[in-house]
């Protein structure tokens, strides 16, 4: 049988469009910001570009290369390259993902209720009623309307909907993405020019550039400060989650790659930079400082500037939650398409199945992270059940897993393929040629600096307790080794499982060559 199931891209730029809309999302509105402000301000720049240049441009070369030249998604990419080992790490990537994929996704919902409320309470009403979170009382909004919300039952429903909104999306693989991209991508783009051009047209509006502008050279002693530039590098780019590797299997033969990582990674180093800059300006003309959790930022911080606006804060609350979910519904379609598009590779399943059965997984993993508090009253008022769990998968997802499969990615090319190789397949359609330096960052360099970060965050963990809580605390406890738990087993055991299932792969290169010469 013909590989049907795989198709292809019908136009570069809609290769471009969708994998930077897949880098450009909630990450790059605010979490740039809130790091960038946690992290010395203008002194962030220096470790971000280094992050870029060392890591983030050759490891998308990397992944977008080992797509392309097996036409693969990851696990069968890695597989064909390095053997089972390979493959294995490739399933480990996409299942440590799969949860990642379960919490955006709530994030999103929680985006679509903002949306929702923008249109009526959440900017016009003055405060909101906490019925859940005992003990706070009445908060502002949209601070309010955000607890307010998430203390209930409704996002289990905005669930759904972006559920389906993906299922929609990723029905028909590269086409109905494509479809979807060449719109929404440019759209991000607008809106984000808009958000600026206000920002920077309030009175003062400069004040924040400035800050932003003005480094903290004293941070750059701060480790941390380096651990966050790069491991945002992987998170911004979409790196070590599969991806870029499963959007490259379906270009053409003749097709660049050092070209398009250049591309796809300056779309979204310089979204993120022109984020920053209206975010700084909102927020310094106000005098709001932007605490460093992303969450608060997006949810409240930035809507709390937003409603101070002298004029048209309805239409422009209604924007930011437009951007944010335009962004992060480009992010998550390529999630779910790096999932399904290994599970097709190796199963020869057809496409809707296995769309519908994971979906169904999916769905019921994000209504767990959008859980309200009340399912468990013994959590204190910080937190929902739902947002307590999603900081704890986070926490083993982000922190440890994503610099985990960079490091394991790039040894096992690196000195199991070799890595020299594949830089001479990528070299054949190159203009800008890669030279034996970049064989040495994927080696070496890469893994080193990778190798540091973990080590680094174990210290830390031993150090200062698991996730810096001292397990003393109650109901925490137990979810802390619930997540534990279930991340391991999930990821680990899955990837295991996987690997040893039955591989119904086969070669199908005289198919592709086919598809090339009718293109
Ligand atoms: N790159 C996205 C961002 O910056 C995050 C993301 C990574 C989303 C991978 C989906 C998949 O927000």
């Amino acid at each position: 049988m013909p590989h049907q199931e795989r198709g292809s891209w019908r136009s570069k730029f809609g290769f471009i469009m969708a994998a930077s809309g897949s880098a450009i999302g909630l990450g790059n509105i605010v979490f740039f910001s809130a790091n960038a402000y946690k992290y010395g301000a203008g002194a962030f720049y220096l470790p971000y570009l280094l992050a870029l240049i060392l890591v983030g441009i050759p490891v998308m070369i990397l992944e977008f290369g080992l797509g392309h030249s097996t036409r693969r998604a990851f696990p069968q990419s890695l597989g064909r390259a390095v053997g089972r080992t390979g493959e294995f790490v490739g399933w480990w990537a996409i299942l440590n993902a799969g949860f990642i994929t379960m919490y955006y996704i709530t994030i999103l919902a929680w985006v679509l209720g903002m949306w929702v409320g923008s249109f009526g309470p959440l900017f016009s009403e003055a405060s909101a009623a906490l019925p859940a979170f005992s003990g706070v009382g009445e908060l502002k909004n949209p601070m309010g309307y955000f607890f307010a919300m998430l203390s209930g039952w409704w996002p289990l429903a905005a669930v759904f909907v972006v559920w389906g909104l993906n299922v929609l999306i990723v029905w028909r693989g590269a086409k109905s993405i494509e479809g979807v991209v060449r719109f929404i991508v440019p759209l991000m783009w607008v809106m984000m020019l808009v958000l600026i051009v206000r920002g920077l047209t309030l009175d003062h509006g400069e004040h924040g550039i400035l800050m932003l502008f003005t480094p903290n050279m004293e941070t750059l002693r701060n480790v941390d400060v380096w651990k966050g530039a790069f491991s945002q590098m992987f998170f911004t780019l979409s790196l070590g989650f599969g991806i870029m590797t499963a959007y490259a299997s379906y270009l053409p033969k003749k097709s660049d790659q050092v070209s398009n990582s250049l591309m796809v990674s300056f779309m979204n180093c310089s979204f993120e930079f022109i984020a920053g800059l209206a975010i700084f300006s909102l927020l310094f003309v106000f005098v709001i400082p932007p605490k460093a959790s992303t969450l608060s930022m997006m949810f409240f911080i930035v809507p709390t500037g937003i409603a101070q606006f002298p004029a048209a804060v309805t239409l422009f609350g209604v924007l930011f939650f437009t951007l944010l979910l335009v962004a992060g519904l480009s992010s998550s379609v390529s999630l779910v398409e790096a999932l399904i598009s290994a599970m097709i590779d190796k199963f020869r399943i057809a496409r809707v199945k296995i769309l519908l059965i994971f979906s169904a997984l999916g769905l019921a993993g994000s209504i767990v992270f959008a859980l309200p508090k009340v399912i468990d009253p013994g959590l204190d008022s910080n937190g929902t059940l739902g947002l307590s769990l999603l900081d704890l998968i986070d926490h083993w997802a982000f922190s440890y897993g994503l610099p985990l499969v960079g490091l394991v990615e790039c040894l096992l090319i690196g000195w199991l393929f070799p890595v020299s190789k594949l830089r001479e397949f990528i070299n054949e359609n190159a203009n800008l040629k890669l030279s034996p330096i970049w064989d040495w960052l994927i080696k070496l360099v890469i893994p080193l600096l990778l190798a540091v970060i973990l080590g680094y965050s174990l210290y830390g963990e031993i150090v200062g307790g698991i996730y810096g809580h001292d397990m003393e605390t109650g109901s925490i406890d137990g979810l802390h080794l619930l997540a534990l738990g279930a991340w391991l087993a999930v990821t680990l055991g899955g990837a295991i499982i996987l690997t040893l299932a039955p591989n119904r792969d086969r070669e199908d290169s005289v198919t592709s060559e086919v598809n090339d010469a009718s293109r």
